[in-house]
């Protein structure tokens, strides 16, 4: 009843008379005032007047269920939520959910993490107050070998939850987010499986959102939206956004089993389409012109003996010129 409530004190500009909570969610004028004291409790700026009601005037910016489920419009992504004020890690959190039966689209959200994983076996700087970090439980019935292709709708889905703020960053195949060469987004995909059936898929993606700098290590090659654009974010409503973007997306890679439709948009993203790249292999490095993805989100790459291709997970791949990684 509180994520309720929370909604339609926000979806209201003026006041929702008591009465009215009372009628629409069946519950007596104490119970109402109980949920508007634990808002308050929360944080939550609302003015209490006589015979008028409650209005909200302010959200804090908190990553609570009820705050991030209030104004969720997504069908499965994000639904549920699980909110944790500290953890290790969320993908390690998720997949412990996922073993034990959580559903489909459900999120689990920390506000820090003691040890974020990273690819490769680095850490994750996830620190309180200003990031999202957060891992997103999928239960698709696909062949395990396409699940690579859903971290790239996840970039595409941050990317795209950037611009929807005005705040333009670019993709770093296959899923890092780039602000001025400097990264400003990880995702770390993990999944099990067996030989042809996924039990399940974790997306982890941690997004540096409203961090003022970065510690002596990082900071040259990391960035936060509020450092590009001199903003602050309200995190819950960037979840939302990401989940809107992600489910609509991922809901049309289901129906047709690959990226083509997806290709334009993110070759458009790009940082590096159509310029020189070098490509990362275990035993070898060799540079190329990268050309954008095919219908399986490999990404193309010209050289003098023609174009190839090259999947995630198996390289890495650097601008010659130098950028986040
Ligand atoms: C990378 O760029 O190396 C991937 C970073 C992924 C970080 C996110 S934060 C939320 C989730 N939980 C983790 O432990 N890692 C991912």
């Amino acid at each position: 009843m509180k994520e309720e409530i929370l909604q339609m004190l926000k979806s209201r500009q003026d006041f929702v008379s008591g009465q009215e909570l009372c009628e629409k969610f069946r519950v007596s004028r104490t119970a109402v005032w109980k949920v508007i004291g634990q808002l308050k409790n929360e944080g939550y700026e609302i003015e209490a007047i006589n015979r008028k009601g409650y209005r909200l005037i302010a959200s804090p910016d908190i990553l609570t269920e009820s705050e991030i489920l209030s104004g969720m419009t997504t069908g499965v992504m994000g639904r549920h939520v699980y909110y944790y004020d500290c953890l290790g890690s969320t993908n390690d959190q998720a997949r412990m959910l996922a073993e034990k039966g959580a559903p489909d689209g459900s999120l689990v959200v920390a506000e820090t993490q003691n040890t974020g994983k990273g690819r490769m076996g680095r850490t994750f700087f996830s620190p309180e107050g200003c990031g999202v970090w957060m891992s997103l439980i999928l239960k698709p019935d696909i062949p395990p070998v396409d699940a690579s292709m859903i971290t790239l709708i996840a970039a595409m889905a941050v990317q795209e939850m950037m611009e929807s703020f005005g705040l333009k960053s670019g993709i770093k195949w296959p899923n890092d987010l780039v602000i001025d060469r400097r990264k400003t987004t990880g995702i770390l995909t993990e999944m099990s499986a067996g030989p042809d059936v996924i039990n399940y898929i974790v997306v982890g993606i941690g997004i540096n959102v409203n961090m003022k700098a970065f510690p002596e290590d990082l900071k040259d090659t990391a960035i936060s939206m509020a450092m590009a654009s001199g903003q602050t974010y309200h995190r819950a409503e960037v979840i939302r956004r990401v989940m809107q973007y992600f489910e609509a997306d991922y809901r049309q890679f289901l129906e047709t089993g690959n990226l083509s439709f997806l290709k334009d948009k993110y070759d458009a993203a790009l940082i590096h389409l159509n310029k020189e790249i070098s490509v990362h292999e275990i035993r070898r490095v060799w540079r190329g012109i990268s050309r954008g993805i095919n219908d399986i989100g490999e990404l193309i790459v010209s050289t003098d003996e023609g174009d190839t291709t090259v999947r995630s997970g198996e390289v890495s791949i650097r601008g010659i010129y130098g950028y986040a990684e």
